[in-house]
């Protein structure tokens, strides 16, 4: 099974227990004539807490190993994603504080309560919840990107050539490589200087072939000690490819 199917069935689950917590919470704060025995709320609260704890830890396990294998530079989304699991990490520890310490704070544990569920939601919505969406819930494949196309090795990009290509590629590497990297020559800055980067056999220090599809990698992926820039879009590996071929 993905890595990604696993981890968004795990967080139904704890979807699952953050309806849980919030109903023995409200039964237990919110109704006047009590319906349910509250000390057995209260203890399934408890145990239902830990459970939610066992499967967070154990998502953000699977979350961190696939980041530091992959070494990947996070998407927009999977950045909020981070916020909103970290999030949960600090309500829960003052929660529990509260309950457990700083008793005098007992009044407001209701809701840092709702907030926690509240920021559950946005943390499954923008991992799990995309992804089952976009897979049509685990039966289709998520769609390729070209990047990854290249790296199994898919396909071949195709360098293009037209002005408002090399134009779009020229600023994004005047924001983003520049800073070390020299277009105009081979002298090194942080990195290799870029002159010739495509007409050249050899990229300069990785000596793997100067191809697109390698410089595409070393974008995602990169060599040694160079940031990743797999955030960047397909169309926009394509312009810094198409600029780099007329250096
Ligand atoms: C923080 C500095 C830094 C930035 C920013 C940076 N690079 Fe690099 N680049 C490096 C270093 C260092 C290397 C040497 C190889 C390595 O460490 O991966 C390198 C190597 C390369 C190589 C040669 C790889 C090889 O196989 O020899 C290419 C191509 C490259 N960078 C392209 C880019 C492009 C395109 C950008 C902008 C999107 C960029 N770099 C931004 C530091 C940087």
């Amino acid at each position: 099974m993905p890595i990604f199917l696993l981890k968004s069935f795990l967080s139904v689950v704890v979807l699952c227990l953050t309806l849980l917590a919030m109903f023995t919470m409200f039964e237990v704060f919110g109704r006047g004539d009590k319906k349910y025995n509250i000390e057995t709320l209260k203890k399934i609260h408890r145990i239902n807490g830990i459970v939610y704890l066992l499967f967070f830890i154990f998502i953000a396990y699977l979350c961190l190993d696939f980041i530091v294998r992959t070494r990947a530079e996070p998407s927009p989304r999977a950045a909020f994603h981070a916020v909103f699991s970290m999030a949960v990490i600090v309500l829960l520890s003052v929660k529990i504080s509260f309950v457990r310490f700083y008793r005098q704070f007992y009044g407001k544990v209701q809701t840092i309560g709702i907030i926690i569920a509240l920021t559950t939601f946005g943390m499954i919505g923008t991992s799990a919840g995309y992804y089952l969406l976009v897979t049509k819930f685990g039966t289709e494949k998520m769609p390729e990107t070209v990047f990854k196309k290249v790296v199994t090795g898919k396909i071949d990009i195709m360098v293009k050539a037209d002005n408002e290509s090399i134009n779009n590629g020229k600023e994004l590497y005047e924001s983003k490589c520049y800073f070390c990297h020299d277009p105009l020559s081979n002298k090194t800055i942080v990195g290799p200087g870029h002159k010739g980067i495509l007409k050249n056999p050899l990229l300069p220090v990785s000596r793997r072939p100067a191809t697109p599809e390698n410089v595409a990698i070393q974008l995602k992926n990169p060599f040694k000690d160079m940031p990743s820039f797999s955030y960047l879009s397909d169309d926009q590996v394509q312009e810094i490819i198409a600029f780099l071929n007329t250096l």
